[in-house]
């Protein structure tokens, strides 16, 4: 693998930013990244060198180029027209606030290049909403990632209604390119299709923990010693698929209980009141506030291992 010519501009240098930054780098994509905050660049800067030489040393880094070969593909810059020029992507990172991300979208509208490509990370705002008072609206899109992107996979692409469609098929094989798993949706939806899941699952757990049925532990170890399990390597719809004849079997077999269960979901919680600080004390049992980045760690470190097997197997 050699370095490429095109640019990739990451607009905003935090956690979500470094991370875009080095799965670019990867596969030798001229990346710049940019902030408001010079010390942020620096310090981002200083951040990926010394995670991608850690990450060669443990001999997990991606792609083929050495740490500092993809390190050299990275440079910072605090001036916005330098970012945009000849940027053939721009993957914007900056804190999840939609006057800030609105406010960017216009300074960006002003200087973007026709043929570029303005990716959102957000993880809440429709495409539609951040774009909608742009001129360069057909060039928006979001590419929306899982943290920690490194080692997660999944990018959810959601086009807005006047999102150009060569824009996302482009957006999709840039990512597939980069060794990302890009879904790309027919159209935008609120949550996109992570939290709506992800919501689906906390309802459900918050009603069990606040009925009394199941203790935070024990709920949780639904997830991590059982679903989960299988859920690293099966979606839901072929789990069930192999848990029957085939998914027309499984819904012929199971249609009835499954509807039935799900009648007694009951109501979607609030999730504010005592029962908040029921789970917060049972977790803060589990894992104190003050351990919280050294569990952190240690989950980064279990996903690198699965993202390994996962290759492997
Ligand atoms: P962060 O707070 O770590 O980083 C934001 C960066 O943006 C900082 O470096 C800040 O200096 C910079 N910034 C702020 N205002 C700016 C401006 N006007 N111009 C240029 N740079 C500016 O935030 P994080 O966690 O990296 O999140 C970024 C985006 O990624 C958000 O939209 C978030 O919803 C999304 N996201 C975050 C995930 C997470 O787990 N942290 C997961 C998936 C998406």
């Amino acid at each position: 693998m050699s370095v490429k010519n095109e640019k990739i501009g990451i607009f905003g240098s935090g956690l979500i930013g470094g991370s875009w930054a080095m799965i670019f780098a990867s596969v030798g994509y001229q990346v710049q990244i940019y902030d408001i905050v010079p010390e942020q660049i620096s310090g981002a800067l200083k951040r990926i060198e010394n995670e991608l030489k850690q990450l060669e040393k443990e001999n997990i880094l991606r792609g083929t180029l050495t740490a500092q070969q993809q390190f050299k593909c990275i440079t910072g810059t605090t001036d916005i027209k330098e970012l945009v020029k000849g940027a053939a992507y721009i993957q914007e990172c900056v804190p999840e606030n939609i006057e800030l991300k609105r406010k960017i979208y216009a300074q960006l509208d002003a200087i973007l290049e026709d043929q570029t490509i303005l990716a959102s990370s957000t993880s809440t705002f429709l495409p539609s909403v951040l774009s909608a008072e742009m001129k360069r609206k057909s060039q928006v899109i979001i590419a929306h990632p899982v943290n920690p992107p490194y080692y997660v996979p999944l990018i959810e692409v959601v086009p807005a209604p006047w999102t150009k469609p060569e824009i996302a098929l482009k957006t999709k094989q840039l990512l597939l390119d980069v060794g990302q798993k890009p879904v790309l949706f027919t159209r935008e939806i609120e949550g996109f299709a992570v939290n709506r899941v992800q919501y689906a699952i906390l309802n459900e757990v918050w009603r069990l923990v606040a009925s009394g049925v199941l203790n935070v532990r024990d709920i949780d170890s639904v997830m991590s010693d059982g679903l989960g399990m299988r859920y690293a390597f099966l979606g839901p719809l072929e789990t069930a698929h192999l848990n029957a004849e085939g998914w027309a079997n499984y819904c012929d077999r199971y249609h009835q209980s499954i509807y039935d269960v799900s009648q007694t979901f009951g109501e979607i919680p609030k999730m504010e009141g005592p029962v908040v600080a029921e789970i917060a004390k049972q977790l803060e049992e589990m894992c104190p506030i003050n351990k919280l980045p050294a569990r952190r760690e240690w989950r980064d470190n279990c996903l690198t291992q699965l993202s390994q097997l996962k290759k492997k197997i």
